[in-house]
């Protein structure tokens, strides 16, 4: 090619580059055999270019005849204007197309296992174990274009407010996240493991013991539990951490980081401040520590309706404190058939609850499972609780505090979800505070911390150590956005003995603590300054901005839901040797 032909992106013509001569590279996205010409579109990251083959030029055409999807391939032309009529609106470069002059096929493709120009779904474990290919599929595309310029803006926002990135190692000893840990053998040094980090919380906080002051890092984590939409073995936080800062403090610097994120990336102001919630209240409006905020739909309590009333269940369990009779309004919910209302009761159900008590609200009449039994007198006590008109319906939630609370928070969401309230296109922040420091372990009926144990108690609870542990408030907040926990963090124990005593108060011995923490001990002990800090996650992060429902899509070799990689096939045995050099052996369970 002559020195006048520009080399071009695919995404990039548009009808002033009429008449020049371009080269581009891509994948064949399309073929059209149509009035005697070939016309295929070329694909690359930035778009697509049309390309037109003539029969007049014997000897490209007949090569142009042999391109099959995703064949690659270089072309170069003079750029034209599409006949009119022949435009096509909807892509950047429809104006145009490109006579191909020049055609070289520089590599052939299988034929896909599904076909990237669809608009088709295809297969989960198909996209996983080709992700090659499915990442070539805009969609793809545009997430983890999006995903870089949040990380990106995120770097840039830390690094103006004098934040230094610093890499933390990845082979460590346990920090403990509440999760189990993945384990690396050492040859060197054999039967002992390295872990990988849960995340650099404990080396964070050594930084600012080393006195480096404000600490950001895009972290890779790994924590050993089961995958879900929102959680993978793997995945990456933007961890922060500050010295000589009140709580009040670490909120602001991340809002501000958000606001700024949301601003630059998707062009969205973000209220300031964002709103907070107390734990106790987000548990008691909405039944979630992580409320979805994008609609307004509130747990009502409405057992007073019921007291006295001499209405069976409801009546007997607004008698006790440690209940809950809770209300959602299903606005216009009057008009759903039985069988909408059965459906209902059939998640309630998968949900725990033993069933679904509603009333429909007509004018003069209720109609529903417990329609029968609402006197006029709890009608208008449960509609001025609620706000409900006719054409509403109510589903109560009664029982133990706890569970009704959970049950409720989640049906909530259902109705959220039916009545199309959970937008992907609106972003609803907040902020919970005020968790407890401690919580009951289901399993074992011990105390564990709710956050990890280096998260600091409210100032003047010290006292209740000793006499009411569950009692104590931490200093410990989470940033919240459309239902989801996108970060955690908290002001820590910045004093040894104040972090023995918590490491005591859950259990651990004064050898076990030297043990596992006898460094991080020592390093509190010569002057660790008061910090706190927080971690968000960025694949939630670009998960909710690119309004996807799962950190696959934003993550470009995520694990399948069985924590494997099924492209490359990991985890896998590796050979005799490798493990004898590790001096490991494998023991196989006892045939089921
Ligand atoms: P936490 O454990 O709450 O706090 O994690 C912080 C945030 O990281 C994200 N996250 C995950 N994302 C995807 N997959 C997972 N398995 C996963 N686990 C967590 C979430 C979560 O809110 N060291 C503390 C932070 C601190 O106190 O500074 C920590 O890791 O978005």
């Amino acid at each position: 090619m002559d020195s006048s032909v520009i080399k071009v992106s695919c995404g990039a013509l548009t009808a002033s580059d009429a008449g020049k001569s371009v080269e581009f590279n891509g994948w064949v996205h399309r073929r059209r055999d149509h009035g005697g010409l070939i016309f295929i579109d070329v694909r690359d990251r930035s778009g697509i270019t049309q390309v037109t083959f003539d029969p007049a030029d014997a000897e490209t055409f007949a090569r142009a005849e042999t391109l099959r999807s995703e064949d690659v391939v270089r072309v170069a032309g003079q750029v034209r204007r599409r006949p009119p009529g022949t435009e096509n609106p909807k892509i950047a470069t429809g104006e145009v197309e490109v006579p191909a002059a020049e055609l070289d096929i520089l590599n052939r493709s299988l034929t896909p296992p599904f076909v990237i120009a669809s608009d088709e779904e295809p297969a989960e474990d198909v996209r996983l174990r080709y992700r090659y290919l499915d990442l070539r599929r805009p969609r793809m595309q545009r997430n983890l274009t999006l995903r870089h310029k949040l990380v990106k803006a995120i770097r840039d926002f830390f690094d103006d407010n004098d934040f230094l990135e610093i890499e933390t190692p990845d082979l460590i000893k346990s920090t403990p996240e509440g999760a189990r840990d993945y384990l690396v053998p050492s040859r060197v040094h054999r039967g002992t493991f390295y872990a990988l980090p849960q995340s650099p919380q404990i080396l964070k906080q050594i930084l600012m013991i080393g006195g480096l002051g404000r600490y950001m890092q895009i972290a890779r984590c790994f924590r050993d539990e089961d995958p879900r939409a929102d959680r993978q073995p793997e995945f990456t936080q933007v961890d922060v951490e500050m010295s000589f800062v009140r709580q009040d403090d670490v909120i602001a610097m991340m809002e501000a980081s958000m606001r700024y994120v949301w601003q630059r990336v998707l062009n969205e102001a973000i209220p300031d401040p964002l709103p907070r919630l107390t734990y106790a209240e987000a548990m008691r409006r909405y039944g979630s520590d992580k409320p979805d905020l994008r609609f307004d739909l509130e747990l009502v309590d409405v057992a007073d309706a019921f007291k006295g009333s001499g209405f069976g269940l409801f009546a007997a369990l607004a008698e006790h404190d440690g209940n809950r009779v809770i209300a959602l309004r299903y606005r216009g919910g009057a008009s759903l058939s039985r069988r909408e209302f059965d459906a209902l009761t059939d998640v309630a159900r998968s949900f725990g609850a033993p069933g679904l008590a509603y009333v429909s609200f007509f004018p003069n009449e209720n109609k529903g499972s417990i329609g029968k039994i609402i006197t006029t007198e709890i009608r208008s006590a449960l509609k001025r609780a609620t706000g409900a008109h006719d054409g509403d319906a109510l589903l109560f939630v009664a029982g133990q505090s706890k569970s009704a609370t959970d049950i409720a928070g989640r049906l909530r969401l259902e109705i959220g979800d039916r009545l199309g309230l959970r937008d992907a296109s609106k972003f609803a922040f907040c902020w919970v505070l005020g968790f407890p420091l401690f919580e009951r372990d289901e399993e074992t009926g011990e105390i564990t911390f709710s956050h990890h144990p280096f998260t600091a108690p409210l100032p003047g609870q010290e006292a209740l150590f000793d006499t009411d542990p569950l009692a104590i408030t931490a200093q410990h907040y989470d940033l919240v956005l459309n239902g989801y926990e996108l970060g955690s963090g908290s002001i820590r124990n910045h004093q040894p003995e104040f972090q023995r005593k918590v490491f005591k108060r859950l259990g651990l011995t004064d050898e076990q603590i030297d043990d596992r923490f006898g460094f991080f001990m020592e390093a509190l002990s010569y002057g660790a300054p008061p910090h706190g800090g927080m971690a968000l996650g960025i694949d939630r992060i670009a998960m909710i901005a690119a309004g996807e429902t799962n950190i696959r899509d934003v993550t470009a070799f995520p694990k399948n839901q069985q924590a494997r990689d099924v492209m490359m096939d990991a985890p896998s045995t590796v050979p005799q040797k490798a493990l004898e050099e590790l001096g490991l052996r494998i023991v196989q369970p006892p045939p089921a």
